[in-house]
């Protein structure tokens, strides 16, 4: 281990990789940190160990008490010709013992050092803010990907365009899910792999929250689909996948979108969407707006493959707020 302000009470902290188990003092200094009461089923949806793995590096003071914690969601992702593993650092935390004491900073290193190769994570993304978005960059090795590309409109303004073509169902089909993205997935040339297999991972199963499943269909083709959930007063459109074929079916996967926020008592509606001008445009007509994030995340990224190139990915990366885990 490197020099730095490590030592706690004398005695250097242990760096290792997770090990079955770990998840009880994980989730528990994951509650205590961020004051909430997670369960730990929610973990285990959230830190599968199939089919891609979990990435997790610790470090613990000589008792064995968890001190830092830095752990990665992964999700395959396209870029070009390539399909990689990337890794979204989520539930990263020191305890309040350890803060400002580099333990982090080294538990991070470690982290890169044993998984940041292209056969692991070749690359790690996430939607930082403030200060945790400065500490990226300065002391994490980070590159600033720009802006998430946030949006917002009014919930009761979706417009429908008259004799409908598309019909909007509702719930989660896996195959359908797979078929649309066989023939969307050109459109974007970066971006997470949304097939259903992911779809079924990140928005089923989780103890607690509902996510609505739309998918504008004509006749048994899949053109575009959204998943949206409620919280309070907001609807958060958390994904949307379209075929680019036809905008009337987005124009009626809107409108499916809007009804639910309406049928939920929702005043906003919130998106994320950037890396599909089409689909801007279009949700632009559709009484949409761009706006500055409140919190004004911003992606970064750190690539660990010869083949990816950041700057590339920066200009044409497809992102929602499914992305991230903040929805
Ligand atoms: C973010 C967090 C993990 C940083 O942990 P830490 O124990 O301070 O990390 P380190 O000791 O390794 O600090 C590394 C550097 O980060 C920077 N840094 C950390 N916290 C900072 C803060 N609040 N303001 C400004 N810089 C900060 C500093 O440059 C620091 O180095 P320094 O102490 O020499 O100035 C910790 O504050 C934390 O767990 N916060 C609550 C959970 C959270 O917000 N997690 C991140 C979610 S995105």
């Amino acid at each position: 281990m490197g020099s730095g302000r490590l030592a706690m009470s004398g005695s250097e902290p242990v760096i290792r990789p997770f090990r079955d188990g770990d998840e009880v003092a994980i989730n528990e200094g994951f509650n205590r940190v961020f004051g909430l009461d997670r369960p730990l089923s929610e973990w285990r949806w959230k830190f599968p160990a199939v089919p891609e793995g979990r990435w997790i590096m610790l470090a613990e003071d000589v008792g064995g008490r968890l001190l830092a914690h830095y752990g990665a969601s992964p999700m395959q992702l396209q870029a070009g010709d390539l399909v990689v593993r990337a890794g979204q650092p989520v539930d990263v935390y020191s305890t309040p013992e350890a803060r400002r004491t580099k333990v982090f900073t080294h538990c991070y290193r470690a982290f890169i050092e044993a998984f940041g190769n292209r056969d692991d994570l070749p690359l790690m993304y996430g939607f930082p803010g403030g200060v945790h978005y400065e500490m990226g960059l300065t002391q994490l090795a980070y590159e600033p990907m720009g802006p998430v590309g946030y949006w917002r409109r009014a919930v009761g303004r979706g417009r429908r365009v008259w004799l409908p073509r598309y019909r909007v169902v509702r719930g989660f089909d896996p195959e359908a899910a797979d078929e649309l993205w066989a023939r969307a997935r050109a459109r974007y040339p970066a971006a997470g792999i949304r097939d259903g297999s992911w779809l079924g991972r990140r928005f089923t199963g989780r103890p607690g929250v509902e996510y609505v499943f739309l998918t504008a269909r004509h006749k048994t083709r899949a053109a575009a689909s959204a998943v949206v959930r409620i919280v309070g007063e907001r609807l958060l459109w958390a994904d949307l996948v379209w075929d680019g074929e036809d905008p009337r079916a987005l124009v009626e996967l809107d409108y499916a979108v809007d009804a639910v926020g309406l049928r939920s008592g929702c005043t906003e509606a919130e998106l994320w969407l950037r890396g599909d001008d089409e689909a801007a445009a279009g949700l632009t007509r559709l009484g949409w707006s761009a706006r500055p994030h409140p919190e004004n995340l911003r992606m970064v990224a750190r690539a660990f493959h010869p083949d990816l190139d950041l700057r590339d990915i920066a200009r044409r990366v497809y992102v929602t707020m499914g992305d991230s885990d903040l929805v």
